[in-house]
């Protein structure tokens, strides 16, 4: 049986960019392996939530996790800072965690250059706070989107560092994980390459969003002026439209698009349609499932409860060995 880990941050509702990158594969594996899933609040503290929402995102993603169907009974489903092992097995791994690593890293480039005024700590060490989430329950699988290869490539190499300063073969090898595929990344409606939660109205959509609002999201999507030759590459928002409907949609909608498109007979109007309505019916369970869970808060609070205690037998037995390994003792 393999050991699989993976989190989302609490910064804000989830959209179908999370569900198809990560959640789906974190339903289909609940059943076969040992599972931990978690909500990365630390890592949400990045970007300076006020303390009147943060409780209220980390919640959400709570909802949606189960909505989704996660099943807390069978895996392990429970908040990062509800596991203090967590941040003491970070600063643990800190201490062997290169600056120059840490600054080439792509998503902290991509961050400072976002938040310029806010080019902090935590975020530098992201990636050793994630390789503690990760290695804290000895995880070998991760299932998440493209965007976060390197870091599950550093948590290997801040794993294999531990192992070889204290000569121990201790911590396994984490692996991105997607059953065999490549890993998913599923674009934005704004033209660009990645739905994500910071990317402003035009780009994402959630799965609590109402069907009057997926219409219009998805309506507004960027096109172009149509195709021209028959059988012409699609530009990236094109692209971006079909790759959204392969997802949702039945082969056979996008094989009928695709082949319009490729007479120049496509009419975009039709396909956003289309688009919208298919995304509506793949989300509208769920929406209905976030509804009836959000308003449970004795069911969350067991949930919650539950998933910290079997979370923390793991990360102490982890703790407990690093530090044992490491060379504390006790007096
Ligand atoms: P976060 O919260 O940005 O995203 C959560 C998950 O959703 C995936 N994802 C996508 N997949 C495909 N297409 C997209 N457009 C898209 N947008 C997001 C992400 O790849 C991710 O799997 N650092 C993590 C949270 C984290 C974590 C961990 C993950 C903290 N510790 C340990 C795994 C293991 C993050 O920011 O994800």
């Amino acid at each position: 049986m393999e050991t699989v880990l993976s989190g989302i941050r609490s910064t804000g509702n989830l959209h179908l960019g999370n569900y198809f990158g990560a959640i789906k594969n974190f339903i289909k594996m609940q059943h076969e392996h040992r599972c931990f899933f978690f909500i990365a609040d630390y890592h949400s503290l990045t970007t300076h939530p006020t303390p009147a929402d943060l409780h209220q995102n980390v919640k959400q993603v709570l909802v949606e996790y189960l909505a989704a169907g996660i099943d807390p009974e069978i895996a392990t489903l429970y908040i990062q800072s509800d596991v203090p092992e967590v941040a003491e097995l970070y600063l643990l791994l800190g201490m062997n965690a290169y600056m120059g690593e840490l600054e080439r890293c792509t998503t902290f480039k991509e961050k400072a250059r976002k938040q310029p005024d806010n080019i902090n700590a935590g975020l530098l060490t992201y990636p050793v706070l994630m390789a503690a989430d990760i290695l804290i329950h000895k995880a070998n699988k991760v299932p998440v989107g493209k965007d976060q290869e390197q870091h599950l490539e550093m948590a290997r190499t801040f794993g294999n560092r531990f192992n070889r300063l204290y000569k121990a073969d201790y911590f396994p090898e984490p692996y991105a994980f997607n059953f065999g595929s490549d890993l998913v990344k599923i674009p934005g409606l704004d033209g660009s390459t990645k739905m994500g939660k910071s990317e402003g109205e035009a780009n994402a959509i959630y799965l609590a969003d109402e069907p009057s609002v997926i219409r219009k999201k998805v309506m507004r999507a960027v096109t172009d002026s149509g195709p021209v030759e028959m059988n012409q590459v699609k530009p990236q928002p094109i692209e971006n439209l079909f790759n959204i409907m392969k997802v949702v949609s039945s082969e056979d909608t996008v094989k009928h698009f695709d082949e319009l498109y490729n007479k120049c007979e496509i009419r975009y109007g039709d396909m956003k349609k289309q688009l919208a309505e298919d995304i509506i019916g793949f989300t509208s369970p769920l929406r209905e499932r976030i509804v009836e869970i959000g308003a449970d808060n004795a069911y969350l609070s067991r949930v919650a409860k539950m998933g910290a205690e079997k979370a923390r037998e793991s990360a102490s037995k982890t703790v407990k060995e690093v530090r044992e390994i490491i060379g504390f003792k006790p007096f």
